[in-house]
């Protein structure tokens, strides 16, 4: 398997409800290691423009809004497998679909405030990393 970077969102309800040790916590001890770490207030542009790919759904306005509501952590994730682990970790995207466990079924309150963000595939995660980090703010340990 090989050794991948993701992009980590900690979203608005869980950097308030101070679970960002919390799922930190998760990440770790099921081998995935920090290689970036910042903590945010994302600008309305900033937002818009991370989820362009939502634009048209009509939920896009409520999701801008959610996410430029408070602080937001951004990572990048490093490890075997990255990217799909980091999506097991998370759960489903509504925490109702969460298996037990899963960040989501342990700290979401909604489909929107849902705790997380994670990169869905090497391609996305790429794009995601650059569009919040300077490679300088990317530590890389392999
Ligand atoms: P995320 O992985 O950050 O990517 C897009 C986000 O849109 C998703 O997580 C959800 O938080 C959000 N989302 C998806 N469906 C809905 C919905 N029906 N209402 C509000 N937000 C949603």
């Amino acid at each position: 398997m090989a050794v991948e970077k993701t992009l980590s969102i900690v979203k608005p309800n869980s950097t308030l409800d101070n679970n960002i040790g919390n799922i930190i916590a998760i990440f770790e001890k099921n081998g995935l290691r920090i290689a970036g770490a910042k903590l945010a207030r994302l600008s309305k542009e900033k937002a818009e423009g991370f989820y362009i790919e939502h634009k048209e759904r009509p939920f896009f306005g409520e999701l801008v809004n959610f996410m430029t509501s408070g602080p937001v952590m951004l990572m990048v994730l490093e490890g075997e497998n990255a990217v799909a682990k980091n999506r097991e970790l998370m759960g489903a995207t509504n925490p109702a679909n969460a298996l037990e466990g899963t960040i989501r079924k342990l700290y979401a309150k909604s489909v929107g405030e849902n705790s997380v963000h994670g990169s869905d595939s090497a391609a996305a995660a790429e794009r995601e990393i650059a569009y919040f980090f300077e490679k300088h703010e990317v530590v890389n340990r392999f």
